[in-house]
């Protein structure tokens, strides 16, 4: 596969003012979101719930790409469409979760390492037929009174690496996600240096497994208090010490940066990745790749009535996709909350 294809996809996917939605839940994800607003977890209610999203009514004016679970990029709309078909004609890339989720490090009690290397060889084949042009790959990074450990993080890197270089190899671009989790009441020092150390560790597995930077995206976490931390950074704290972080670990030849939300409010999702962009400056552009914060308000009023909430709920998607296509450009303000 050519870098420029890669390369191509990538910028795509960073285009100024545009940022990704993850609707990419796993079934047991899903259905605890459900669950939350009294929906029922069947196949159908999931692909209606991502009809509904998918179908947002000129989401691609702020939304390059959606990240999408195994059985969506299968599934077609409730006229027969497939959601892929979908997605291009309506210019939003096609991507998937590619992993299987964090187990427990054995030896390591706290720590995780993600699963889902066996057989993603001929996985990425599949989706690439299937009309994928990335995929997402997500390491969990605990934070307790002993770990992470640099073993725990090394584990966590070498895993992404590899998929990474096998995303590229069947011409997909890898959306390396190293999440350092926000729970615990850790200070936000300790959160740099954890997301610190787990960047460099990160790109030192990259160099080393040949992946070609100029066609990967990450997706970073940000640089925050703990949540049961009594101390909360403010905004420009949040956004001063995620640069820092970022800026002395992530390569410039990358062609972006996105952020998860990761149980951040939807407000503060937006105002953080806002703040970043106001101070500006950086080698890459910085947009989002928010799953709850860009869903969690359009669930909550689709829950009240799914046949009839369809086009409101929509609304509120195409608010937030704007709001944070603002933020990507650092020009949001808060008048434009919704
Ligand atoms: P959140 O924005 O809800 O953290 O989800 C993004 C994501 O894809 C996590 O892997």
């Amino acid at each position: 596969m050519s870098i420029d294809l890669l390369e191509e996809t990538a910028l795509a996917m960073v285009a100024a003012g545009k940022g990704i939605i993850a609707i990419d839940e796993s079934n047991s994800t899903i259905k605890k979101r459900f669950d939350a607003v009294g929906i029922e977890c069947t196949e159908e209610n999931r692909r209606a719930y991502r009809e509904l999203l998918l179908a947002t009514p000129n989401l691609s004016d702020h939304i390059s790409g959606a990240i999408l679970f195994d059985e969506t990029l299968r599934q077609s709309t409730r006229d027969g469409v497939p959601f892929t078909k979908l997605m291009l004609d309506n210019g939003i890339l096609p991507g998937i979760k590619v992993d299987r989720g964090p187990q427990p490090l054995a030896g390591f009690p706290g720590e995780v390492v993600t699963e889902g290397l066996d057989g993603l060889r001929d996985r990425l084949a599949e989706y690439a037929r299937l009309g994928a042009r990335f995929a997402k790959w997500r390491a969990v990074i605990n934070i307790g009174e002993d770990y992470p450990t640099s073993t725990g993080i090394d584990a966590n890197s070498h895993a992404l690496a590899r998929y990474a270089a096998l995303c590229q190899e069947a011409g997909i671009v890898p959306m390396v996600e190293p999440e350092v989790i926000m729970d615990g009441s850790h200070d936000i020092d300790t959160c740099f240096d954890v997301t610190e150390a787990t960047l460099r560790s990160l790109f030192d597995a990259m160099y080393k497994h040949n992946v070609m930077l100029e066609g990967s995206i990450l997706k970073a976490s940000m640089v925050l208090s703990g949540k049961d931390c009594e101390d909360q950074a403010g905004v420009d704290e949040v956004a001063e010490a995620t640069l820092r972080c970022l800026k002395s670990t992530v390569p410039a030849s990358l062609p972006g940066i996105v952020f998860l939300s990761g149980g951040q409010s939807d407000r503060a999702a937006t105002e953080h990745l806002n703040a970043m962009n106001v101070i500006g400056g950086n080698p890459w552009p910085l947009s989002f790749s928010y799953g709850r914060a860009m869903q969690s308000a359009a669930l909550q009023l689709w829950s009240q009535d799914i046949h009839g909430n369809v086009a409101a709920a929509q609304k509120i998607v195409a608010q937030r996709a704007r709001e944070n296509g603002l933020a990507a450009l650092g020009r949001w303000t808060a008048d434009l909350a919704g």
